[in-house]
């Protein structure tokens, strides 16, 4: 201390329960004095003096306090005697709200009331042990898995004590009182943190829930104080048990061939929690050869369903023998204590990481077994499509081959009956026996049924089973070609005009049979035409037919004889209409004959209904004992074109007349029956009235029906 600290003296007041320990030490300029101390929670009688402050002056001095305690919180606790300068203390006051008052000292001269000292004073407060350790929350709760392993799991209590920190009033510890229900297989505890843990292992089916007190007590001297808290626990029922076959239902029973039936349903138990992940069955079948089973869960009952997924061959093996392993759909878990030890866990065994039980693994794979029944098993073609080489127009009863059908039932007669499936223009037969499969008629490589020179026959095996079963095959009869068929004029009826050198018109002819058997041809007129009529070139498919102007207007009849490469030739009548092609191009029709179109129409019609009813014929009468060249003829398709006849010599371009079979003869040109006075055809306006329009139909179709009508009478020849 220097000298001017030395000049003031200070006399430390000192009142019964305070410490008595002098602390001076400087703050700023003032000298602060802390000596005074309160003890919280006193409980007077008030007031009490706390102890005096003395300053030794030569003159009269007087005291102040200002601060916490008088006029500052807490208010009316504190007080001087402004002469004597006792402290006096007017209430209790606690450790928890104020550790401690500051407050102001001042001394005057009492007789100029200058100041004479400042100081600080700063009043301790006392703690008492009056607060327990309190926990943070009433209730705490958590949850923990099954599977958790010892000490992996943690849940930390917190406490605090309002006391005075680091004193032992304020210091405590944790502790477990109780915990509910008590399992022997895990034991809970504490650390100093507050973490609980436990050791062992938790057991679902043992506790779904642990209910733990724990409290925390201080150290106070004499007096200890604590309080407790709740913990609750919940254990979450993890995979501990392994789902065990307990039996099976249903036939096990399969006809062989059948599939999404279920022959068994298999039983299991588990004993944890229903509708879990821990319970639900979750089924493996082993040793089933071709994969012919699939095995659900049923989610109601875990039962396992077995089913047929694919068909079974009794053939194969009447017994079939499947494994069915089942594990839950959450991995297995166990846990098992083996030693209680002294250290902080204890020795426990966990699957997952060891050896299941043996015992238990027997349990969850069962073998079964599974019965096929035989059923009749369809027959089946040795050979499924089977492809023979026939020259068409063999004589009918020709042996085409022989098909045959195996089975493999074992239990079942190996005796068919064969029979046509599908055979589109019945064209041969098939032995019910033997399989022996022979033509009923002339076969046609040109025929509508064949395709690609392919006729296709398809064959049905039925068995003598019950039911019985029916098996397919298909014989494909290629057809070798020959030339049965002669070439054709594609048109009959031409028409040539009238020139003054000589003219031509174009002649084509066709044959259905195909190389070589077919075109190019040759084309020659039969009879005296020398000098009047010749083909030009006469080979080919389409030629030109010349003739020369001696060649008058008028309808011509030519014997044309056109043969195919192989010398095939038919003889055929070449209409040949030779006309004034002046007037129009076409010679056949004229302009005045415009008032026809009526009759045409029906001519039409009257065709179209012969077309169809050829049409008919010709898909009904399909297999054609014999083969028809151009030279015979159809009635009904024929006369439509014969009809259009006229004497030769008459001059085309007046012909305006059509017959048709059982037709009358038309004619539209206005005809006057009797003279009434002056009557002028052209201007009579009520005739003109009735003319109707040239062109409503063209007769170049009709000239065209003509050829058409004769190939359709070809096709109508049956
Ligand atoms: C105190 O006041 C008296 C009267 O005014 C005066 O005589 C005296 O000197 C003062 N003392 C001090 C130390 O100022
Ligand atoms: C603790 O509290 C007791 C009264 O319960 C008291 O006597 C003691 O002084 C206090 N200790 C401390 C270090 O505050
Ligand atoms: C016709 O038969 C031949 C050989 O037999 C084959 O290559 C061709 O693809 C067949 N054509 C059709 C349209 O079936
Ligand atoms: C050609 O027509 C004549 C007369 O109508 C007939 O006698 C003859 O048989 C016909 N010839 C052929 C090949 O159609």
């Amino acid at each position: 201390m220097n000298t001017t600290i030395s000049s003031y003296i200070i006399l430390l007041g000192l009142v019964c329960m305070c410490r008595m320990e002098e602390h001076v030490v400087r703050s700023k300029r003032a000298w602060i004095i802390d000596s005074f101390s309160i003890v919280e929670e006193h409980p007077g009688p008030f007031p009490y003096a706390l102890g005096h402050i003395n300053i030794e002056r030569k003159y009269r001095v007087g005291f102040d306090l200002y601060g916490h305690g008088v006029d500052e919180d807490p208010k009316g606790i504190l007080s001087i005697d402004k002469d004597t300068g006792v402290l006096t203390v007017h209430g209790k006051i606690n450790y928890e709200e104020y550790t401690s008052l500051m407050l102001t000292f001042e001394v005057r001269n009492k007789s100029n009331l200058a100041l004479d000292t400042k100081l600080g004073v700063n009043i301790e407060i006392l703690d008492i042990n009056d607060n327990p350790p309190l926990f943070q929350r009433n209730i705490y709760e958590s949850t923990v898995s099954e599977q958790a392993m010892q000490g992996s799991f943690t849940l930390t209590v917190f406490a605090i004590d309002g006391d005075r920190p680091g004193t032992p009033n304020s210091t405590f510890d944790y502790r477990i009182i109780s915990v509910t229900p008590n399992t022997p297989s895990a034991e809970w505890f504490i650390r100093d943190t507050g973490a609980i843990l436990f050791k062992g292992c938790l057991d679902y089916e043992a506790a779904e829930r642990y209910t733990i007190v724990v409290e925390a007590k201080d150290h106070g001297e004499g007096v200890q104080l604590s309080s407790s808290t709740t913990v609750l626990i919940n254990v979450l029922d993890g995979n501990n048990h392994l789902p065990v076959i307990t039996g099976h239902t249903g036939s096990g029973r399969v006809k062989e061939r059948e599939t999404g039936v279920s022959p068994l349903r298999i039983h299991v138990s588990d004993r944890d929690s229903y509708q879990t992940g821990a319970w639900r069955a979750k089924y493996t079948i082993l040793g089933d050869v071709g994969q012919h089973f699939s095995i659900d869960t049923d989610p109601e009952t875990n039962d396992g369903i077995l089913t047929v997924i694919k068909p079974l061959d009794f053939e194969e093996g009447a017994e079939r023998k499947v494994s069915v392993s089942v594990e839950n759909v959450e991995p297995h878990f166990s846990c098992e204590v083996k030693e209680k030890t002294a250290s902080e866990m204890w020795r426990v065994v966990t699957t997952g990481d060891e050896q299941k039980n043996s015992n238990e693994m027997d349990l969850s794979t069962v073998e079964f077994s599974i019965i096929v029944e035989d059923i009749n098993d369809p027959p089946v073609f040795t050979v499924p499509v089977k492809e023979v080489l026939v020259k068409e127009n063999v004589e009918i009863g020709f042996y085409v081959e022989t098909v045959t059908a195996a089975d493999q039932d074992l239990g079942f007669a190996n005796e068919f009956v064969y029979a046509i499936g599908h055979d589109p223009g019945d064209w041969v037969r098939v032995d019910a026996k033997t399989g022996q499969i022979f033509t009923t008629c002339v076969l046609d490589r040109e025929s509508i049924h064949v395709v690609n020179d392919t006729y296709t026959v398809i064959l049905h095996a039925t068995d003598k089973g019950d039911p019985p079963m029916t098996g397919t095959g298909t014989l494909l009869i290629r057809l070798h070609d020959q030339n049965d068929n002669v070439p054709q004029l594609v048109t009959n009826s031409v028409y040539i005009c009238m020139m003054d050198e000589a003219s031509v018109t174009e002649v084509a002819a066709s044959d259905l049979d195909g190389f070589p058997y077919s075109d190019p041809f040759n084309f020659e007129i039969l009879g005296d035409v020398e000098g009047k009529w010749r083909f030009e070139p006469n080979y080919g498919t389409t030629v030109h037919l010349v003739k020369e102007n001696v060649v008058h207007s008028g309808l011509y009849t030519l014997l044309v004889k056109v043969s195919d490469r192989q010398g095939q030739f038919a003889l055929q009548n070449l209409s040949v209409t030779v006309c004034d092609c002046s007037a129009t191009p076409n010679c056949l029709f004229r302009k005045t004959t415009g008032g026809m179109g009526a009759a045409a129409i029906v001519t039409v019609l009257l065709a179209m209904l012969l077309f169809l009813g050829c049409l008919l014929l010709s898909l009904t009468a399909s297999c054609r004992p014999e083969k028809v060249s151009i030279d015979t003829d159809c009635t009904s398709g024929d006369t439509l074109l014969k009809s259009n006849t006229e004497t030769p010599g008459n001059d085309c371009s007046r012909i305006h007349t059509i017959e048709a079979p059982g037709m009358e003869v038309f004619d539209y040109d206005p005809h006057p029956y009797a003279f009434e006075g002056d009557f002028e055809g052209d201007s009579n306006p009520d005739l003109d009235s009735i003319s109707i329009p040239d062109d409503d139909f063209s007769y170049d179709q009709l000239l065209d029906l003509g050829p058409r009508f004769n190939q359709l009478g070809v096709i109508c020849k049956a």
